[in-house]
């Protein structure tokens, strides 16, 4: 123990631990065996009073910043006086070494038993330098890049004193209406599981006990994804076949790669608020499998039972939470106040609180703080680490391989390198704020690279950039309500006309970085404002256009679709995210990227996702009204899930399809052949589906179950193997059970989910 400890009863507790170190030196703190680390906290909580082990179970916000409703009641003095008291587990929204340093100092050297804190912050991707958001991440394909910049964002986050993220969010999602769909990693759930677990080995890293690696939380247990009509905080009604098959799959995932802590969720599923729901953070989490870590409220939510209409009061609620498996209370003030005396009135029994400060003490021994309180307060890392070099070649990196190109017409792209005239238009292609997403708090505003700063690299072309129209109006901030300009049109024509006389138009149009995240659902997903009526004028005048969305989900964009010749997905890429476009456009980067999430033509089509299931009337096969479809719109989305281009193109031929195995554990060998025909090298992500023909609960049209992503030079031709085992083709029934039925499977190999391949095999 490296810090000063003030008290006898500390000494005491110490001493046993100290004990208990000793006769496992050769061991470092991570491989420190559970039942050591378990009789280290069995001698703390035989020492502590109840409201202490209360204590560890609440989480208050920092002093500064506020990532949901301050509620009533919260005040510095409160927070202060309960530090001292060792009455707090941990902080979230701190940051900076200086601070952290102070308030854990308070805890180890105020409070009566030292316990140290946990820092908490929502490092969804990035500190303070910023990787592209979790949705755009998602559309490499590439877990290994996936991984390496969660590593950066806890490098970064650790020397800032913080050592716990809430992250990553794994909520599988089917509505971009939805605004957190741009944290997520989208629709699917094989690929949304890869990611979890890609996630979560960066953030942890091997080594949970080093100073730059960082517990993670996955979130939001579960289905918020689900909330009805998109709309934020809201019910969430789905049948148990959909829970098991499609949304609980990531957050198994996420466990089984050891992440450290589940945040449960402000929705409620079938008329529970999750908060409350034993069944989700007991039998499913904790006892199902066997989830070792803690369960963190999401903010307040503990509290919220109230207004759900769940618990009449907060001692109800604090009831409900703790009895369910809520282990602690985040900015919420419920168990802090109400718990204690529960436990004494003999409500609550003492065994809960005792397994939730377990479960609490435990993350922070893995994290080395009882060590080293102070380990991840290093000045000198902290200025080091944040914002350096490295940092920002690796967000480009993964800023690059997020960007996916959804339309090339006439090889518009890449752009010549030299002697083109273009017209660069948008408010967003010069906006050095938007491109750097929802939850920044710790990033400096505008400090993204923008489109025409990346542009004008390329020094050969000339540039001549006009915003068009105002979209956003007034001072943005992650708190308040986004003002959209939707009557002046004045700045049209000078776009109009600056069109005109160009040779290509680059038009950066979207969405502002405040427009997707929490609390932003929309009920239209068009182009913001007056942006489609600028791009319509300016295609009037010249129909070269480039395309640059950014924007945090998908867009209805059918009109630009069906008429603008070139469209380049470029999300909210971050920091360097105007350098990632600019390499894009003129072709030093050949785009890879590929959808993680279906683009619907219209919102009345959502939700629209390609694993859905069939219906009775799936075809149009008799030529009249009685099928199952719009009589206003196509069944097909605008792009469809997997979906991107290169500047190359890709072969598939030859699939072949292999059974080996035991009968009661059979093996498919899938096997195709890709050939880059095109003129570039490049990238492609493999793709492979199935579906399951007959089975006793409907299973969907196509299920993704396997991907590549390779890289293959002009003239090259790889052979890419697929193995099918029971894991890909079961699924869960009604009960719960996970089986696997024998019949009939198409598989479907391809470049997106609509594949140009497909054959059948017999279980
Ligand atoms: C509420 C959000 O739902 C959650 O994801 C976040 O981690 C907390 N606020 C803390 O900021």
């Amino acid at each position: 123990m490296k810090y000063q400890l003030k008290h006898s009863v500390l000494l005491v507790t110490v001493f046993i631990l100290a004990i208990i170190s000793c006769s496992t030196k050769k061991h470092t703190l991570s491989i420190v065996p559970d039942d050591i680390v378990d009789k280290k906290i069995d001698s703390l909580l035989a020492i502590m009073t109840i409201e202490e082990k209360v204590g560890q179970m609440n989480l208050y916000n920092g002093f500064w910043d506020v990532t949901g409703p301050v509620p009533k009641g919260s005040s510095s003095n409160l927070k202060y006086e309960h530090l001292k008291k060792g009455y707090v587990g941990a902080m979230l929204n701190i940051r900076g070494v200086e601070h952290v340093r102070e308030l854990q100092r308070i805890a180890v050297e105020e409070s009566r038993l030292g316990i140290p804190l946990l820092f908490g912050f929502d490092v969804i991707h990035g500190l303070k330098t910023l990787s592209p958001i979790p949705l755009a991440e998602s559309a490499s394909w590439d877990l290994q890049a996936i991984e390496n910049s969660a590593r950066v964002a806890a490098i970064e986050a650790s020397a800032a004193g913080i050592n716990w993220t809430f992250a990553p969010m794994v909520d599988i999602s089917r509505d971009p209406r939805w605004g957190r769909v741009m944290e997520g990693a989208g629709e699917d759930t094989y690929l949304g599981s890869k990611i979890a677990k890609a996630r979560v080995k960066g953030f942890q890293g091997n080594d949970l006990s080093k100073n730059n690696t960082i517990a993670a939380c996955a979130k939001h247990f579960a289905a918020y994804g689900f909330s009805e009509s998109g709309k934020e905080y809201n019910t969430v009604s789905i049948d148990n076949v959909t829970l098991l098959n499609t949304v609980l799959p990531p957050f198994k995932a996420a466990v089984d790669s050891d992440v450290k802590t589940v945040m449960n969720s402000f929705n409620t599923l079938n008329g529970i608020p999750v908060t409350a729901s034993k069944y989700l953070q007991r039998t499913i989490l904790k006892d199902g499998w066997n989830f070792e870590g803690f369960v963190v409220s999401d903010w307040a939510s503990i509290n919220e039972l109230i207004f759900w209409g769940h618990a009449k009061d907060k001692k109800e609620a604090a009831k409900l939470a703790s009895v369910a498996g809520s282990d602690m209370d985040m900015e919420g003030y419920v168990y802090i106040r109400e718990l204690a005396n529960l436990v004494n009135e003999g409500i609550v029994e003492e065994s809960l609180i005792n397994d939730a400060a377990r479960r609490i003490l435990k993350v922070k021994f893995e994290l080395g703080l009882f060590e080293d309180p102070y380990r991840y307060c290093n000045e000198e890392n902290q200025k080091e680490m944040i914002g350096s070099e490295s940092n920002n070649e690796a967000v480009l990196d993964m800023a690059k391989k997020s960007i996916v190109l959804l339309k090339n017409e006439k090889n518009l792209l890449p752009l010549n390198k030299a002697g083109q005239k273009i017209a660069l238009i948008g408010e967003l292609a010069s906006d050095k704020n938007s491109p750097l997403g929802s939850w920044r708090l710790a990033s400096d505003d505008n400090t993204a690279v923008s489109v025409l700063e990346g542009m004008k690299v390329y020094k050969d072309n000339s540039i001549t950039y006009t915003k068009g129209v105002d979209v956003f109006l007034g001072k943005t901030s992650f708190i308040s309500e986004l003002k959209i300009n939707n009557t002046d049109n004045s700045g049209i024509k000078e776009a109009v006309d600056l069109a005109k006389t160009s040779d290509v138009v680059v038009m950066v149009l979207g969405e502002h970085g405040f427009q997707s995240g929490e609390a932003r659902s929309r009920t239209s997903i068009d182009l913001p404002g007056l942006q489609q009526k600028l791009l319509e004028a300016v295609y009037e005048v010249n129909k070269n256009i480039v395309l640059v969305l950014q924007n945090g989900r998908p867009l209805t964009i059918e009109w630009a679709s069906e008429n603008i010749p070139a469209i380049v997905e470029g999300w909210q890429l971050g920091t360097q995210s105007g350098h990632a476009i600019a390499q894009v456009l003129y072709g030093d980067y050949n785009p890879s990227g590929k959808l993680p999430m279906t683009f619907p033509r219209n919102v009345g089509q959502i939700p629209i996702y390609y694993n859905h299931k069939s219906t009775g009337r799936p075809n149009n096969s008799q030529n009249n009204v009685f099928w199952s479809h719009y009589s206003d719109k196509e069944n097909t989305p605008l792009y469809q899930f997997g979906h991107g281009l290169s500047y190359t193109d890709f072969k598939y031929k030859n699939l072949s399809i292999e059974q080996n195995g035991t009968s009661s554990n059979k093996k498919v060998k899938v096997s195709v052949d890709i050939t880059n025909t095109g003129k570039y090298d490049g990238k492609e992500v493999v793709q492979l589906y199935i579906r399951d023909l007959v089975a006793s609960i409907t299973r969907p049209v196509k299920e993704l179950k396997g991907f590549e992503l390779i890289e293959l030079q002009k003239g090259e031709t790889k052979t890419i193997t697929f193995e099918l085992t029971d894991n890909e083709l079961g699924f869960f029934n009604n009960k719960g059970d996970f089986i696997v039925e024998k019949g009939d499977f198409q598989v479907f190999v391809g470049g997106s989910s609509i594949t140009s391949l497909q054959d059948q095999f017999t279980l």
